[in-house]
């Protein structure tokens, strides 16, 4: 274990990590195997993963089938390319199994790695599309403070959280933000969606891209009217609208894509994630068909945008098997089931705690917000590091989940795998409940 330790702080660069605290501390966890919701270390000590690792393995830890379904492929074949026009048949029905799932306007897909690469691919495909329609200059993407959209070049600039642009500075001039629909009522909003478009100039606007549910900004909800008012205004003004689904796809929210809640059609919708539950990377760009028939009538000679990974045989077949899975054992349905017990448990919790403020969940997507004050949403300052306190606190008690501190919030994130079962949710709000009341009595 030491061995280990040691190892992982001389050699290993973790994403998204302090790594000052890496180098002091060590790895939080070195997890060595995972079963349904839970995780174990290499100390055998067992946690409820409350966040499906990075709100991704939706059909839970452990899965043998998909184990097999990734074998059988590997043995047949691991690996063939999708470029000029080759093709294999994991790739060619998942792509018609995503499909006949998505919102009906999306018919065809772009296989990427991951989320990232799927938001970016999104980006250069819309400018790719209003330059073979004659308005090049379209170019700028419209996104939303708070709104996470990756890491990649193009996908970092569209999220709204300064702290990514800091790390290598924002290099692009091309990308512009509205608010986001958060202690805001719709019409706020849309005032300021529309005010930056004004702003800019909607001739050079090319799309707006948005999360149905923002996740990593903090689990916001929009209101019931919002996306609706939003596909209004992407209309007025001929933007494509590009519904990010990368956490929300795949049941997440208790409908296999998040869009569907409002029976809003985006003009692209990316995915990744859910879509393999994890199991091996994955993502895509699905395409409305009317940007699809444009591309066939005018994208003259090669598309030159693709990854050596773009419609994997393995990955793709796990994919396949993914989904056979939660449609078998109803996982989409399971979420939207078990997110009501969770909603109404978060919602007990409120009553019984002095600072709990707004909590929310749309399936097994939820979170907790913690201010000063829950009549005024006066919120705590950074320094007193509530949130950190409260996972800290959930840590002890075997559950892993996430805290969003974003402008001085203090949010809890849930996004546990979608096989939770009843007791497992009850477990769940015990333990929180016990980790908000040690936190608040500490205050
Ligand atoms: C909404 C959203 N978009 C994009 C991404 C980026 O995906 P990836 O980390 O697979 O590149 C994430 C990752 O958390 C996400 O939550």
């Amino acid at each position: 274990m030491k061995n280990l330790v040691e190892l992982d702080k001389k050699h290993f660069i973790h994403p998204t990590t302090s790594i000052q605290q890496q180098q002091e501390q060590g790895p939080k966890l070195i997890f060595e195997k995972g079963d349904g919701i839970y995780l174990t270390d290499v100390n055998g000590d067992v946690y409820i993963d409350a966040m499906a690792s990075l709100w991704n393995v939706n059909i839970g830890h452990g899965r043998e089938e998909l184990a097999d379904a990734a074998a059988e492929q590997m043995k047949k074949l691991a690996f063939s390319s999708t470029f000029s026009t080759f093709s294999n048949e994991p790739a060619i029905l998942l792509s018609e199994k995503i499909t006949s799932l998505a919102p009906e306007n999306l018919n065809a897909v772009f296989f990427t790695s991951g989320g990232s690469e799927s938001n970016d691919s999104a980006i250069k495909l819309v400018r790719h599309y209003w330059r073979i329609q004659g308005q090049p200059e379209r170019r700028k993407i419209l996104a939303r403070r708070r709104g996470y959209h990756g890491v990649a070049a193009a996908s970092t600039n569209a999220t709204g959280i300064p702290e990514f642009w800091d790390m290598a500075g924002k290099t692009e001039t091309e990308y512009i933000h509205c608010d986001p629909p958060y202690n805001r009522t719709t019409e706020e909003t849309i005032q300021s969606m529309r005010e930056v478009i004004e702003k800019e100039g909607p001739e050079t606007i090319a799309a707006f891209i948005a999360e149905p549910v923002i996740g990593a900004g903090g689990v916001i909800m929009p209101p019931e009217d919002y996306f609706a008012k939003v596909r209004e205004v992407c209309d007025e003004y001929g933007i494509l609208f590009i519904a990010d689904e990368i956490i929300t796809g795949f049941g997440r929210t208790g409908k296999m894509f998040a869009m569907e809640h409002w029976g809003v059609q985006p003009d692209m919708l990316t995915f990744a994630k859910g879509v393999t539950s994890g199991y091996i990377q994955l993502g895509g760009v699905l395409i409305s068909d009317e940007i699809h028939n444009v591309l066939k009538e005018k994208s003259k000679g090669t598309l030159f945008h693709g990854f050596t990974y773009s419609g994997h045989p393995t990955a793709t077949a796990v994919g396949l098997k993914n989904i056979e899975i939660m449609e078998r054992e109803n996982l989409v349905e399971n979420s939207r089931e078990m997110g009501e017990l969770l909603l109404q448990g978060f919602k007990d919790i409120k009553a019984k705690s002095k600072h709990v403020g707004d909590v929310r969940a749309l399936g097994l997507l939820g979170a907790v917000e913690l201010v000063r004050d829950p009549e005024t949403n006066e919120r705590f300052s950074p320094e007193e590091k509530v949130a950190p306190s409260v996972i800290e606190a959930l840590h002890q008690r075997g559950v892993i989940s996430r805290p969003v501190t974003y402008e001085s919030t203090d949010i809890i994130c849930f996004s546990p795998p979608l096989n939770m079962n009843k007791e497992q949710i009850a477990t769940l709000l015990d333990k929180l409940a016990d980790a908000i009341q040690e936190v608040e009595s500490n205050l």
